[in-house]
């Protein structure tokens, strides 16, 4: 189970040239329990390819398969099923929250799969603690608390419908480092803790290689890369395609050259700081 996309693109329609596909040719799958970054320039076809992920677009050509079901190609068609099994936290979440209370707008996605009120009522407690939303929280207005509340709202609220995936479409975006670092710390735990398998979609290579284990790299609508993440930035390949290198990966480079210790790909500074005690220097 899982995702799969077979000779997919997408075409817009209305815009001048309406023959110009988006996503083009897109051949991909995703298992239960991954954790994938798609990276690439704006415009390459980020959004568009993992809008498809939970039915928001449907393909203008080749198929969309969302765990056994696929994407009909008519609007018109039930896709409340397929929504179902993939959250998509979109950037900036937190303009979806509309309801008078924060716990009210969580419950808004399991009720509106038919759910009875108490049990939408658990669901969303359940899925505000998980994100650390306190008791004292989620009888206020959504909008009469901090940004990075509202975000954390808007997730419990995808949360609550208890998706296998979650698509997360540039989530930092817009916070400061702290709370950058404290919703992907949230996202991680997720993943690891509930199993779920996380789609990610980011500019930032310190965030993508500290996280994601398999990266896909777009480029012009077109997957140019799909591995793992040592494969990428170990090689020259990252530089193909003009990204940037992680810092914890130049620091153990770095690291391993002036103190002549064996290098070791880790993308994560907790993890460097670990292997130089392990070292015993
Ligand atoms: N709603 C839309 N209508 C028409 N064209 C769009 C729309 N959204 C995106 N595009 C175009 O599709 C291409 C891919 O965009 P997008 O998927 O948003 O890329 P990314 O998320 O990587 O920045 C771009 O050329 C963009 O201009
Ligand atoms: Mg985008």
């Amino acid at each position: 189970m899982g995702i799969l996309f077979k000779d997919v693109s997408y075409a817009y329609k209305g815009v001048k040239d309406d023959r110009f596909e988006a996503i083009n040719g897109i051949n991909l799958k995703i298992k239960d329990g991954e954790f994938v970054a798609i990276i690439g320039k704006t415009g390459s076809g980020k959004s568009t390819l993992v809008q498809h992920m939970n039915a928001l677009l449907q393909p203008s050509k080749g198929t969309v398969e969302i765990y056994g079901n696929i994407l009909p190609k008519k609007r018109k068609q039930k896709i409340g099923p397929i929504r179902k099994h993939v959250g998509l936290v979109f950037q900036f979440p937190e303009y979806q929250l509309f309801e008078y209370t924060v716990l009210k707008d969580i419950m808004f996605g399991p009720k509106n799969f038919g759910l009875k009120e108490e049990e939408a009522e658990k669901k969303a407690r359940e899925a505000a603690k998980l994100v650390g939303l306190g008791d004292e929280i989620l009888e206020r207005s959504p909008f009469r608390i901090s940004g990075g509340q509202m975000r954390r709202t808007a997730i419990a609220g995808i949360l609550a419908m208890e998706p296998h995936v979650l698509v997360l479409d540039e989530p930092t975006r817009g916070l400061d480092p702290q709370g950058a670092k404290e919703v992907m710390e949230l996202f991680n735990k997720i993943h690891e803790e509930y199993n779920k398998t996380i789609v990610l979609v980011s500019h930032d290579m310190n965030i993508v290689s500290k996280y994601a284990k398999r990266i896909i790299v777009l480029k012009d609508g077109k997957i140019v890369f799909d591995g793992n993440r040592e494969e990428l930035f170990l090689s020259s390949n990252f530089k193909d395609f003009s990204l940037e290198k992680p810092l914890a990966l130049e620091l153990m480079e770095y690291l391993s050259e002036t103190l002549n210790i064996p290098f070791k790909p880790l993308f994560n500074e907790e993890d460097i700081i670990s292997y130089l005690k392990e070292l015993d220097l």
